[in-house]
């Protein structure tokens, strides 16, 4: 890790204050305050007010929106594609510039570890980067008819498009959506997550300084309800990318449907990990704690359900447990192990997650309460837990923690392996670990999720496209699938 940013995190650590940071929205090329109240962002590593922000509304949206519109049909969409690349390039460029700055920020508004947010920050510019790349390679066909007839296709921009972002990965999410619709020649309203709304701020400087036109990106701040909810129900959005959890995304899409606009929907899981007899022990060992502690749990592909040969599972479990209690905790800028759940309500839901399986009696191998940095006392933090011997109807099986919380679940067979592991209604991400590669790719076929990893978990790029089957979703991101998302195809047919 660079010395400037060890030194910009220890500062900003000490201080609890951080410069630079906009109390705003941003409408049509401009940081504008509006006259209603402001919302308080917390550092979820103490649970302590840093900043503040504008509480937008409904008012806000239709502003940022008739912005959206007029800069689309206006500038955007006359823009040619090649240029459109270019202003993602310097954009990619300019994330690279500010890295340890949005780094610091991400850390202290998300609570991640100041590692995680240089892989967030590194990842969001890779994601500009490869949509630069795309914006011109977007292509048509054409279609054999007969002699005299010309049929062909060309992909048109969708128009205005939402964008609803979670709070787990903030500038990373902001950029998996907006990359590919700005490469498609899409304007966008963004609305990040009331619990870390700055680097979404700080984004609109850097893709103004790229040379993006007035109008084309804009964030209003606010709450779901306040904010996102008219975002969602606006007749002139014509897509919406979202992600979070899935009674929200039902909501949004509900909203949608008046309108009959399109909706990319990305909305978690309960991703299992299948570990059989024949694995490298380690490698599946490093993995799984990585899937289920990083981000502290709150990842839509974490995999928060390990499921085990029986012939292994003591062992693996036991070591397992000795790595989850090993783990440092403590606040994200100071780089541990692990870092605090992002909100006091996160932590509420983990913590009634975690004192329900304690009355139950559920066998605990790991963790199993919340706690506190131990250096400071402070923060919303959780201990890496894993309970095991869950039967496939329990809650911690079925439903969503978002937190460190791993269930562990015992079978005797590959076939009961699948039925296991695709026995929830999530199907996100699924991973496999064994040598034999027979087994691998039966399993790949059998499982249902959206993507499968094979003795390794999250290591897939922007290039290859993500999303989830049943619950988990509507819609592919990333890759060309994500830039395709953004476009209506138009079918010519021409007698000549
Ligand atoms: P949420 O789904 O309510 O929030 C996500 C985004 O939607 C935020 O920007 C929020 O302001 C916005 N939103 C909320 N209500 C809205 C509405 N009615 N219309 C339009 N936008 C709205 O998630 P929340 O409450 O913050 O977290 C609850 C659970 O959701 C978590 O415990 C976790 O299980 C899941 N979640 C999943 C994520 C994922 O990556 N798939 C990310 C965040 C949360
Ligand atoms: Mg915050």
């Amino acid at each position: 890790m660079s010395s400037n940013l060890e030194s910009l995190a220890r500062q900003v650590a000490e201080s609890g204050r951080i410069e630079g940071l906009s109390d705003k929205h941003f409408i049509d090329g401009r940081f504008i305050a509006r006259g209603n109240e402001s919302l308080e962002c917390y550092d979820p590593g103490t649970g302590k007010p840093f900043a503040q922000f504008a509480a937008g509304g409904k008012a806000e949206i239709e502003e940022a929106v008739e912005a959206a519109k007029v800069a689309f049909a206006k500038v955007w969409s006359k823009v040619v594609p090649a240029e459109r690349g270019r202003i993602l390039q310097k954009t990619a460029a300019l994330i690279r510039e500010k890295a340890d700055y949005l780094t610091v920020v991400e850390s202290l508004d998300s609570g991640k570890t100041l590692s995680e947010a240089k892989g967030d920050i590194a990842n969001a510019a890779r994601t500009f980067e490869y949509y630069a790349g795309a914006a011109d390679k977007l292509q048509g066909d054409s279609f054999p008819i007969s002699g005299d007839l010309l049929a062909y296709t060309v992909p048109e921009p969708m128009g205005v498009t939402a964008h609803i972002i979670p709070w787990n990965y903030p500038l990373a999410m902001l950029a998996r959506g907006v990359a590919p619709a700005l490469a498609a020649g899409c304007t966008i309203v963004a609305k990040p997550a009331e619990q870390t709304p700055m680097t979404a701020l700080l984004m609109a400087g850097i893709l103004q300084e790229a040379g993006l036109p007035d109008g084309v990106f804009n964030v209003v701040t606010g709450t779901g309800e306040e904010a996102g909810a008219p975002l969602a129900a606006h007749k002139d959005v014509a897509h919406i990318t979202f992600t979070g959890s899935v009674e929200t995304g039902g909501k949004v899409m509900q909203a949608a449907a008046r309108n009959i606009t399109q909706v990319t929907l990305e909305l978690g899981g309960k991703s299992p990990a299948v570990v059989l007899a024949d694995c490298d022990m380690e490698n599946a060992i490093n993995n799984v704690a990585g899937s289920i502690y990083k981000n502290a749990g709150q990842i839509c592909s974490a995999g928060s359900r390990l499921v085990i040969e029986r012939s292994i599972h003591d062992e693996f479990v036991d070591k397992l447990s000795r790595r989850a209690a090993q783990l440092r905790l403590g606040h994200g800028l100071r780089d541990p192990d692990v870092g605090p759940v992002n909100s006091q309500e996160q932590l509420g839901k983990v913590k009634g997650y975690l004192e329900d399986a304690k009355a139950r009696g559920v066998e605990t191998r790991a963790g199993g309460a919340v706690t506190a940095d131990p250096e400071t006392g402070l923060g919303w933090f959780v201990e890496p837990t894993i309970f095991d011997n869950l039967d496939s109807k329990d809650r911690l099986v079925q439903e969503e923690v978002f937190g460190p919380v791993l269930a562990v679940q015992v079978i005797d067979s590959l076939d009961e392996a699948i039925e296991v592991a695709n026995d929830t209604e999530y199907g996100l991400v699924a991973g496999v670990f064994t040598k034999d590669s027979a087994k691998a790719r039966r399993l790949a076929g059998a499982l249902d999720a959206g993507q499968i990893f094979v003795n390794q978990w999250f290591s897939v790029g922007i290039e290859v496209p993500f999303g989830g089957n049943k619950k988990s979703g509507i819609g592919r991101e990333k890759g060309m699938e994500g830039l395709r998302a953004y476009c209506k195809i138009k079918a010519v047919g021409e007698r000549f």
